[in-house]
């Protein structure tokens, strides 16, 4: 079924309109969809039944599926942006508050904190994610950095309506003593620099932007494309910070889930656990596929399998 022939794709591959279409109509009839996030009481109000996809390709071509049009928290998908502001602004500077290296531990876990002296793993574990965040801080007050990451967020997908949803936040708030912890576990090791509310605020709110799968595939374009946004020949980042951001998706996107997910899909991507996965074929596609039901490493169960089909049905694979 994934590997049509003769339709008038390129080369010989399926059409991807039809391979998206047959993707989200397996993935709707599906009954096995994993958990909506509970630990965030707002996200577990999210109804499972839902699955989204979208497929944005070099050429602008835009392929929607499904529910690819309804908001969801993006979650941890912000913190490739983040990173990609962190990196604008102070270089390679940045990693000498967080490393680049796999963590095997789940995204909230603290135990590595204390063997590796208050240094995150990686900017995608939630630690590594405060502390890119607190680096945007400095010099500036929290709602200038929110304004930011938002103004940047809009920017990349060429939507003016990307928001925060403010019940999220507050939710995140309320809940978020794992966090808190990671802070000032950071913060008593210098590698937070500026007040831990502070870094924890804008954090909480970055995590509690919606997005549509429309938006955030246009959103990934600059990682799927040397840095730039075809659509209007404008250079987001340099073609070798895509390439590296890319890199630290695949080996990080999906916290201790990343080896599997890299062996079953082949694609840089960041998951959250609002369900969405942000993922790129460089040079081919930028994709988002949402569905809030979750694995028990937090990542999107019909996510993960509808974009396993589509990497492996048009041969996207980096592999
Ligand atoms: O801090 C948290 O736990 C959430 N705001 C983000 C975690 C997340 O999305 C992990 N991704 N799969």
């Amino acid at each position: 079924m994934w590997h049509i022939r003769g339709e008038g794709g390129d080369a010989g591959l399926p059409k991807l309109e039809t391979v998206v279409g047959e993707i989200a109509a397996r993935m709707q009839s599906r009954e096995e969809r994993g958990n909506v996030a509970t630990y965030i009481p707002e996200l577990a109000k999210v109804p499972i039944g839902q699955f989204g996809m979208a497929v944005v390709t070099a050429d602008g071509e835009t392929i929607l599926a499904g529910d690819a049009e309804t908001p969801f928290s993006i979650q941890s998908i912000s913190k490739v942006f983040t990173l990609t502001l962190a990196l604008g602004k102070v270089g390679d500077a940045l990693w000498a508050k967080v490393g680049r290296e796999p963590s095997g531990n789940p995204f909230n876990s603290i135990i590595q904190l204390e063997y590796e002296k208050g240094k995150p793993r990686n900017p995608f574990i939630n630690a590594g994610a405060i502390a890119v965040t607190d680096v945007l801080l400095a010099g500036h007050q929290p709602r200038e950095v929110l304004g930011e990451i938002l103004r940047f967020c809009r920017f990349v997908s060429e939507d003016e309506t990307v928001a925060i949803d403010e019940h999220v936040a507050r939710s995140e708030k309320q809940t978020g003593f794992l966090n808190t912890a990671l802070a000032n576990y950071m913060r008593a090791f210098n590698v937070l620099e500026n007040p831990v509310d502070h870094a924890l605020g804008v954090y909480f709110h970055h995590c509690s932007i919606t997005m549509t799968c429309r938006q955030l595939a246009m959103a990934g374009r600059y990682l799927a494309f040397s840095g730039r946004l075809p659509s209007r020949g404008v250079t987001v980042i340099s073609s070798e910070r895509a390439r590296r951001i890319s890199a630290l998706m695949l080996t990080c996107g999906h916290y201790d889930g990343s080896g599997d997910f890299a062996f079953r899909v082949g694609l840089p991507g960041k998951s959250g656990v609002g369900g969405g996965i942000m993922a790129v074929a460089p040079g081919k596609a930028s994709i988002a596929v949402w569905s809030p039901g979750l694995d028990r490493h937090g990542n999107s169960v019909l996510g993960s399998l509808a974009l396993e089909h589509l990497a492996k049905a048009m041969h996207w694979s980096v592999f």
